[in-house]
Formats: structure tokens, sequence, C-alpha cells
């Protein structure tokens, strides 16, 4: 008997878990306030692009094995675990904003749980949060928490090959009943106390976030003193005890999480009156990072005042339309500060709020017709298809900054383009010198 299953919350993480679940024969049903959202995912579209959820959504939605509802008494009537998937972003003063988390919760109270039913919060949490909510409850439901470790853009992907299942629990009968769930996956089960979890999925996202303005400060440092910080960076990367991932410079961490988990660690940090550097740090470098962007991109045409500029990618990485904190618009909205007149194209985001003065193109070579300088801001695998000498023959000043490092420096060089990247950089090559054959 397929196991029924509520989740409340229906973004990225929610719809990902639905599909997911139902992929590992539960019975799912998705409810949300948002009542636009929900309509859609009836009609089989997704908030959010991403990559292979269409045919399962379908295949599922078809046959019964997930559906969406706004009634949330007739979402949970009958559900085995009860998932939190909602937002919870971050306040000014960096903590997490759980308003939306207490109103599931308090909305929870009227419908109609079972004292078996597990509600298994899910949702980004600091310390200390999922004993806060079953208090509330009051013993009407078994609490857990239950954490996701999901990319945007490849969420269903990572949730059916998760490097481990973490369950943090009271109780280990409540822990396995939910850790079952995923026993088909080949992954690790953690099972340990709900504060260890909590505290696994925070500090799993800050120390990616922290590799990350790692890399970025190194691939600065290698701009400073002549090297490849790409080069660089893959030598590192050989070790098997720091790995490859996410070590590549770009323009900073953008996206609805990193930013928020680590203030809202270093909220938590604070709040003991204990130092906070690396998290501190970690944001400082990130914070810093565009703006370097866009000054290598001055300091290459004089000035950007009147400059036409074509920005390649909106989106806070390649693989989704999502805008949310993507540091390209913060890009953009320099350039404008600054006097240029950005151009911008990317492949998934049609539409989006630009800062006045932005245009958009229909394609990344339009975008570069007559423009005077080539900016990168999303590693879209799609740009790197584009030939250097193509760029050659539009751009008025033959400027590339790669934000991304997504090209060959060599090759733009040789095709007389000045690229700079992210801790790397090549002159043109003049073609008198142009290396023979
Ligand atoms: C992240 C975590 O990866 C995921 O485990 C967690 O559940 C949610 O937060 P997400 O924010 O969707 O996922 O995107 P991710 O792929 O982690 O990238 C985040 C940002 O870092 C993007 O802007 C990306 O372009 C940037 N990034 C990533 C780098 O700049 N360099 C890298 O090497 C990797």
């Amino acid at each position: 008997m397929p196991k029924n299953i509520c989740i409340v919350g229906t973004g990225y993480v929610g719809m990902a878990s639905a599909i997911g679940l139902a992929e590992l024969g539960c019975r799912v049903v998705g409810y949300d306030i948002m009542t636009e959202r929900i309509a859609g995912l009836r009609a089989g579209i997704t908030p959010y692009r991403e990559a292979g959820i269409d045919e399962p959504l379908r295949r599922h939605l078809a046959t019964g094995m997930v559906s969406f509802v706004t009634d949330l008494h007739a979402a949970v009537a009958g559900a085995r675990f009860v998932i939190l998937t909602v937002g919870t972003p971050s306040k000014q003063d960096g903590s997490a904003d759980l308003s939306s988390l207490h109103a599931a919760v308090n909305a929870l109270l009227a419908a109609p749980l079972a004292p078996s039913t597990i509600v298994a919060v899910r949702s980004t949490v600091p310390p200390g949060t999922t004993e806060e909510l079953a208090r509330v409850l009051d013993g009407r439901a078994r609490v857990i928490y239950a954490p996701e470790f999901l990319r945007e853009g490849s969420a269903l992907h990572d949730f059916l090959h998760p490097d481990r299942i973490v369950v943090g629990s009271e109780s280990i009968d409540t822990a396995t009943a939910y850790a079952a769930l995923f026993e088909s996956l080949e992954a690790p089960v953690l099972l340990t106390s709900i504060r260890n979890a909590e505290l696994i999925k925070g500090v799993s996202n800050a120390f990616l976030a922290l590799k990350i303005s790692f890399a970025n400060e190194i691939a600065n440092l290698c701009g400073e003193v002549g090297a490849d910080a790409a080069e660089v960076l893959r030598g590192v990367g050989y070790d098997r005890r720091i790995g490859s991932a996410f070590l590549a410079p770009g323009i900073g961490f953008g996206g609805p999480c990193f930013e928020k988990d680590v203030r809202s660690l270093r909220h938590v940090a604070r709040s003991f009156g204990m130092g906070y550097e690396l998290l501190s740090a970690t944001l400082r470098i990130n914070n810093a990072q565009p703006k370097r962007i866009v000054d290598t991109l001055e300091r290459e045409l004089g000035s950007l005042r009147g400059m036409t500029v074509a920005v390649w990618g909106l989106a806070f990485k390649a693989g989704t339309d999502d805008v949310r904190d993507s540091l390209a618009l913060r890009v953009l909205a320099d350039l404008v500060e600054r006097g240029a007149r950005p151009v911008a194209y990317d492949p998934a985001v049609r539409t989006a709020m630009l800062p006045e003065g932005c245009r958009i193109a229909p394609s990344a070579l339009d975008a570069a017709n007559n423009a005077d300088a080539l900016l990168v801001l999303t590693e879209w695998p799609s740009f790197r298809e584009v030939e250097p000498a193509a760029l050659a023959m539009r751009l008025r000043r033959g400027v590339v900054v790669d934000g991304r490092n997504l090209f060959d420096p060599e090759r733009f060089a040789a095709a007389g383009l000045r690229y700079r990247g992210v801790g790397r950089s090549l002159d043109p090559v003049q073609s008198d010198l142009a290396v023979a054959g």
C-alpha cells in the first residue's frame, strides 16, 4: 500500500520532494497557500525550471499518485507523513524568518492529524526550531527534522541520488519510519538528534559557501600575481581531501540559500556571543566580488560611461531560470550606475525586473552586436559554443570579461580579444606574432 504523504509548501524543494516521493511509490498531496502556484502544478507547470521534472510530474498527476490542493485539511487527511518545506528567508538582522513555518504549524493544529502522524520539518532552520514547533503541536503528532540537500535546477536528481539521508528525532522508531521512505535509494542513513540534524543542514551550506569564497579570494590573488586561478584551483582540487567541487571562482554565490544560511548561522553564533570570523569573511568576500568584476571591465575600457556592454547571464546559476538573489542583477545595476548601457541575454530568463537602462536581447550574439565589450555572469554551457572570432567581429573594443572562467584565454587572445577572467587574463596575440601552425 503506498504511504500517504502531505507536502506543505511547493517551491522547488517541496515540488521536487513530492515528485521524488511519488517516484519512490508514495501517494503525495502537495499544499500551498499560493493558489496560482497550485493551479500551475495541477496543469503540470512548475514554478521554476527544473531538469527532468516535467515528465514525472505529468505522469504522476495522470495516475493520481501526485495531486495539489489549496485545502490543508484535505491534504493532511490520512497522511502518514506531513513534510514542511516552506521558505525561511532572512530577516534584516540575518536571523531566519520562521513566520511561514509557524503559520503552517498553527494551521496544522486545526487539521485532521493523527497522533501517529509524523510531521517532518524540512526547511532550513536555526537549531532549536523543530523542538519549538513540537511544543506548539503539543503531542498531536510526532515531530522530526529531516533536511534536504537539493540544488535548484537539479533538485529531482539530487533527491533520487542523495549523498546521505539525515533524520533528526528523539525517537529511533519515528526516525526509522521516516528513513524507510528512502530505503530503495543507495545512501547512508544518519539518525541523530534533532539539533544535530538542524546544524548538519545549515553547516553544509555554510561550508559550501565558504569554499566558494575561498576560491574567489585565491582567484583574486592569482590575478594579482599573474597565475591562472583555474589551473591553480584545478591542481588543488585533485587532493581527495579537498575535492574540486565548489572551487570554481566567479562573480560570487547567489541564489535563495547560501547568503541566507550563512547569515542565519552567524546570527546564531552572535547570539551566543561567539566569534564568527569565517562566516563573516565568507559573506564579505562574496559581497565584494561583483564590484571587482565591474572594476575589471572599467579598467579595460577606461570608463563605462556611454559604453554598450553585452551581458551574458541573468540567472543566479546555470540550469535555472531563477533570478532570486542573482548577483548578475547586482552587476547590471552597477553597470548602469557607472553610465553603461547593458544589453543582456540569458537562455532561460526571458523577462526579469531589470535596472532602468537595460535591454534584453533575443540571443547571445545579438547582445554582442555593436557592443563595446562582453561580460559573462552565468555559467551556461551554451555560451562556450560561441566562436571567439564571432565576438571579435562584433565587439567594438574587443574586451571580454569572463566572470565565470568559461572560456579558453588562448583561443580568445588568438582571435585578437582582450580576455579578462576571474584570476586569469591574456592579452590579444598580435596577428603578425601569431604562433605559426
Ligand atoms: C545550494 C546547495 O548546493 C544545496 O545543497 C542546498 O540544498 C541549497 O543551496 P543552490 O543554491 O540551488 O543549492 O545552488 P548551488 O548549485 O549550490 O550554487 C549556489 C551559487 O554558488 C550559484 O550562484 C553558483 O553559480 C555559485 N557557485 C557554485 C560558484 O560560484 N562556484 C562553484 O564552484 C559552485
